[in-house]
């Protein structure tokens, strides 16, 4: 069994309550524990692990309102380049089965204290936001939920959104649509202010461009909060080999070209807890005491990893000789 199947096989059991289509290749899936217990609390923007079928596993994020603690709601896209994780849940996973998932967790919290929060959403992206969304909605918090989608029955939650209370904090743009209706980012995303917040979750593209965005606004790194989808990670990198050091017992471990960090200790019996293998989750995060990382991750800021004290060892690998690991 792989660090990413043990990850999560010591979890929750939970049955496919109902299955529905939210949108044109998206499938909603409704879960409730398998014994009918109240499942675990998350916050907004947290995400479960899901065992699939053949031994696959993968990441949603829960877009039901954090208050909801019989169920726990994930959207999955169908995506016919994905590595079978999608495939497995819309064409393997029917109501009435029954799946092993992980606790939540909270790799993309949301600051509850802001006095407005914009949240963007590129496609499935929207997920985690709608959990936002929900949440600010019952705070009485001032928020704004964009919808980018490339057409109206592609836009994952759309009946939902617009049937909620809070509908009228909701905007969709679509790439068909007339001109007037496309986002425009640079508007919508508007200058920094003191307790203003940007969460943005969608493809690599998408991200790229709010951030790049937001920067040019001059919004701080502290203010903009993204989550990438597994699937949009770059290129592995494809630096030679290193060695990794063990600050605790002074260990050397060589790291081959083509290995990662994470397998290169476990092949020695050094485990470092792992999930989505990815550098999407930040579960394996590790700080750094010495040594300069060749980040490859999603999760880490820009400024985090200009900071150079962590990385994730799943994917990033070593630019200097030799890193210096706090293990
Ligand atoms: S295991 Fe998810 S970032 Fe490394």
């Amino acid at each position: 069994m792989s660090a990413a199947a043990s990850a999560a096989s010591a979890g929750i059991e939970v049955k496919v309550a109902r299955k529905t289509i939210e949108a044109d290749g998206v499938a909603g899936f409704r879960l409730v524990a398998a014994d009918g217990a109240r499942l675990p609390p998350f916050t907004p923007g947290a995400h479960i692990d899901v065992s699939l079928p053949g031994g696959l596993v993968r990441q949603y994020s829960l877009c039901n309102a954090p208050a909801q603690d019989d169920h726990y709601e994930i959207g999955v896209l169908r995506d016919a380049a994905s590595r079978g994780g999608s495939l497995a849940m819309h064409d393997a996973v029917h109501e009435g089965a029954v799946l092993r998932i992980s606790a939540p967790r909270n790799h993309f919290p949301l600051d509850e204290s802001a006095t407005h929060s914009l949240l963007l959403a590129g496609g499935i992206g929207v997920t985690p936001l709608l959990s936002m969304a929900q949440r600010l909605a019952a705070l009485q918090a001032d928020f704004a939920l964009h919808c980018c989608s490339r057409t109206a029955t592609r836009t994952p939650y759309r009946r939902r959104l617009e049937a909620s209370a809070f509908a009228d904090r909701v905007f969709f743009h679509h790439d068909d649509g007339p001109p007037a209706q496309r986002i425009d980012l640079a508007a919508a995303i508007g200058r920094p202010a003191p307790g203003r917040h940007l969460y943005v979750c969608g493809p690599q593209g998408f991200l790229d461009a709010v951030r790049a965005t937001a920067r040019g606004l001059r919004w701080a790194d502290a203010q903009v909060h993204f989550e990438y989808f597994s699937g949009t990670l770059p290129a592995p990198d494809a630096q030679g080999g290193f060695e990794v050091e063990l600050r605790s017992s002074g260990r050397v471990v060589r790291v081959p070209a083509s290995v990662s960090v994470v397998d290169a200790l476990a092949a020695e019996g050094i485990d470092i807890p792992v999930s989505c293998a990815q550098g999407v989750c930040g579960t394996c995060l590790t700080r750094v005491l010495a040594g300069e990382v060749a980040h490859n991750d999603l999760y880490l800021t820009p400024a985090e990893q200009a900071a150079n004290d962590q990385f994730l060892p799943c994917c990033s690998r070593a630019i200097s000789p030799r890193l210096v690991l706090d293990l």
